[in-house]
């Protein structure tokens, strides 16, 4: 029944932006200085997979982000806009200011435990209603990938 609500709220909405400020603390954006804090094993914000933490650097590293331009170009493009409009998966806009990089990590590199076990990945997956399938990015990549959202978001 709750399953069946959802789906019809997806359909209504029709968009997969995420809905708004799902984790409120912490915003990667702001906490980007130091993000290998202490909490890095029980966070559940932080998804689930082999990353645990992630330093963030700033200025942001210029080679990695046309590494990860290329890789977008690739392999994601077909499913991933870089402003907020799904088409078939949510639109990347903002999506570092709403995610831990661990989790967008995690999410690019553990696709299929992350969708199903991690809350945040499954609410993606009702929204949207398909499975987005495993790219085999490598956990470097996925770093290189993290940096061009970043400078997609408008951090320099
Ligand atoms: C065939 C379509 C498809 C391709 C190709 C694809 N994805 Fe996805 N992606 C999805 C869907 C659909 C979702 C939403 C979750 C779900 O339903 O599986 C998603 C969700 C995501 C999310 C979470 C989005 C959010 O708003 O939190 C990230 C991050 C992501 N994908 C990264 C990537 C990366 C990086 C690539 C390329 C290496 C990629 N995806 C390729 C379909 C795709």
């Amino acid at each position: 029944m709750r399953l069946i609500l959802i789906t019809i709220m997806g359909l209504v909405i029709f968009s997969c932006a995420p809905d708004k400020p799902q984790n409120q603390e912490g915003l990667p954006g702001q906490s980007s200085k130091n993000s290998a804090v202490e909490d890095i094993l029980t966070d559940p914000t932080k998804g689930i997979g082999a990353v645990k933490s992630v330093t963030l650097n700033s200025p942001l590293e210029q080679d990695r982000i046309s590494r990860g331009l290329a890789i977008y170009e690739m392999k994601c493009s077909a499913c991933h806009r870089l402003d907020d409009k799904r088409v078939v998966g949510p639109g990347w806009k903002d999506i570092t200011k709403n995610r831990k990089p661990e989790w967008i990590m995690n999410m690019i590199t553990n696709v299929d435990v992350m969708l199903d076990q991690d809350p945040e990945a499954q609410k993606l997956l009702e929204l949207c209603l398909m499975r987005m399938p495993n790219q085999n990015v490598s956990i470097g990549d996925a770093r290189d990938l993290l940096e061009f959202m970043r400078q997609n978001d408008g951090e320099k």
